[in-house]
């Protein structure tokens, strides 16, 4: 996790390190740091535990000037939130300075090793390592001390380093940790992500693993591992800054909620036209070889895994191969049967999830074919992956996952018509009937929204409750996971998610007068069934608020209270039947005064196993 960020230029670099870092603040937020070069020639770092606003307010009260420097924003994983583990480390003279994000795995033995050569440790971090490495190397060429001191290290990083040795430079590097380069006019920033740069340069170079990086008056350079200098195409970011900012929305979770009808949309363009067959630039995966798939497995975390839950209804009924999901970080775990004719699809936002990669490799390794879903262009996932299908939910701030989940289950379902179209499992009509529903997505979003009152008041009717249940059973069993998800992330309410046909196997002894159970029923051969549930709850004493297709109003008689959403292709009723439930953890994390963008606990993007 964590966010990094570096400076070479010309200007102040203090606010613009702060700028940088308060965008990437959703990678990690328990405290954060900063290393500046000052014009005297000092190393001076000014770090603390908490919010970046804490380390803003000590630098307004102790500024420091200079040119280069590098930040860093942390989440905690060796040694708990404190200001002597929050980075910048340095080296015991104070001479060398480095930002970290990822996990130094051999940091024990290094750590030994370096104290039988005389260093000493403040911190319980893995990363003190780095800067005493980099000391341990040091002859006169900072690139080639950083450089010596990767090859000790086993794990993932992306290192940004300052030293006073070399004043007029950053160099940084990335092994399974993001970082990119932006390109700017006599000035150059490194960053763990594109929005800590997108308000100064939309050029940018994605770096690969063990590619170096040298910024100073002469621009920037980048090298392999071997010292070679390597030349890189500049990408060029065509999405809005306002994209990462919050646009008049109070908070980014509710920005990007609001976002869903549009992301859904581009997700779908140019590759679901009607009376066009489905188009996907990025999967070279031939017809012969959907034919002989035997086995699909799905893989990813979170709310990417739940994607992954409906993308397997789709796929085994649209396109009749067998299924399986699994959660990444049980996968590699469990010695999955894989073969030459095993497809995996790999879902990931960040697309720089360390279980999911493992999987993604172990799978590799073992001679499946890879499909990566994911939203970041250039990211681990999408360079490793056979094929690539990106979903255009634009970046995503909010650690609590809304709009890239809707562009993942649009994904799932392309995925599922693009097979069934090369399997013939459907026939034409079928095909552009689906198409055409898929299609009435982005308006039917659209419509969800303008409920938001009475989601609102639901919310507040519940807010205070210890405990939810949410129940549904097919397609709207996967939703509820991902809402009783939704509604523990941001609001820390404890809440399960059952399948309706489970109830009677152990949860109903859990249901007592004044249980708040959600349910949802959008699925017709299934709406009595979860009637029936609702029933046996209600008898319990629990109270029941329901999400209901328009037109059932016969629920009405059941529940406490309903919420209809608009019809749509049963299939794709994943789609709309997860935003309400996203503003009901919404409004209950408001209700609540938790904060809704900035859980505790979580980061947005978890690159540790
Ligand atoms: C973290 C995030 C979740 C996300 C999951 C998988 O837990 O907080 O929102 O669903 O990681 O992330 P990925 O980037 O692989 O989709």
């Amino acid at each position: 996790m964590c966010g990094i960020v570096g400076y070479y230029g010309k200007r102040e670099v203090s606010p613009l390190l702060i700028k940088g870092l308060s965008k990437l603040e959703y990678r990690g937020y328990d405290s954060a740091g900063v290393a500046i070069l000052s014009n005297d020639g000092d190393l001076t770092i000014t770090k603390c535990k908490g919010r970046l606003a804490n380390l803003e307010e000590k630098l307004e009260e102790n500024p420091i000037h200079g040119h280069v420097g590098i930040g860093h924003t942390r989440w905690a994983t060796h040694g708990q939130p404190s200001t002597v583990n929050s980075h910048p480390h340095s080296n015991e003279k104070g001479t060398i300075s480095i930002v970290h994000n990822g996990i130094i795995e051999n940091y024990i033995h290094l750590r030994e090793w370096l104290i039988a050569e005389g260093y000493k440790f403040n911190s319980e971090t893995d990363t003190e390592v780095i800067p005493h490495l980099i000391d341990y190397y040091y002859d006169g060429d900072l690139l080639s001390a950083l450089m010596h001191a990767t090859a000790k290290m086993e794990g993932s990083y992306a290192i940004g380093v300052v030293s006073t040795y070399e004043p007029d430079k950053v160099v940084a590097v990335r092994k399974d940790s993001p970082l990119i380069v932006g390109l700017g006019k006599e000035e150059n920033f490194i960053a763990s992500d594109i929005p800590a740069v997108l308000s100064e340069t939309r050029d940018v170079y994605l770096l690969k693993n063990n590619e170096f990086v040298v910024m100073d008056q002469d621009g920037v350079r980048l090298y392999d591992a071997e010292g070679r200098r390597i030349e890189k195409e500049i990408y060029h970011v065509t999405w809005d800054a306002d994209a990462a900012e919050k646009g008049g929305y109070e908070h980014f979770m509710m920005k990007e909620i609001h976002e869903q009808p549009k992301v859904i949309k581009d997700t779908m363009t140019s590759r679901i036209v009607l009376d066009q067959p489905i188009n996907l630039d990025n999967i070279t995966i031939s017809k012969e070889q959907i034919e002989k798939l035997s086995k699909i497995y799905i893989v990813a975390c979170g709310t990417a895994y739940h994607a992954g839950v409906v993308g397997k209804y789709a796929i085994e009924k649209l396109a009749r191969i067998s299924v399986e999901v699994d959660i990444a970080s049980e996968f590699k775990h469990r010695d999955p049967i894989i073969d030459e004719n095993t497809l995996m699809i790999v879902v990931s936002q960040s697309g720089e999830t360390a279980d999911t990669l493992s999987a993604m490799r172990l799978a590799k390794s073992r001679g499946a074919r890879v499909i990566a879903v994911t939203n970041v262009v250039g990211s681990t996932v999408s360079r490793e992956a056979d094929d690539i299908l990106y979903t255009w939910a634009g970046p995503e701030i909010a650690v609590a996952s809304t709009k890239a989940y809707v562009t993942q289950l649009i994904a799932m379902y392309t995925i599922a018509l693009y097979f069934a179209q090369n399997k013939g499992t459907l026939t034409t009509e079928q095909l552009e009937a689906y198409k055409k529903d898929m299609l009435e997505l982005p308006e039917k979003a659209e419509e969800v929204l303008k409920n938001k009152e009475e989601i609102q008041k639901f919310a507040s009717k519940t807010y205070m409750n210890k405990d939810m249940f949410f129940l549904g059973r097919g397609l709207d069993y996967a939703v509820a996971m991902e809402g009783s998800l939704k509604l523990k992330e941001i609001s820390y309410i404890h809440s399960e998610a059952y399948a309706g046909g489970e109830l009677k196997h152990g949860p109903i002894a859990l249901m007592e007068d004044g249980t708040i159970v959600i349910t949802i029923a959008t699925q017709e051969e299934l709406f009595d069934k979860m009637v029936s549930n609702i029933k046996e709850v209600t008898a319990r004493g629990a109270k029941v608020f329901a999400f209901a297709p328009e037109g059932h109003t016969e629920i009405e008689e059941a529940v406490n209270a309903v919420t209809y959403i608009p019809k749509v292709n049963e299939l794709f009723s994943p789609v709309i039947a997860i935003i309400p439930l996203q503003l009901f953890s919404y409004y209950v994390s408001v209700q609540k005064g938790c904060d809704v963008d900035k859980p505790r606990n979580l980061a947005k993007s978890v690159t540790v196993e």
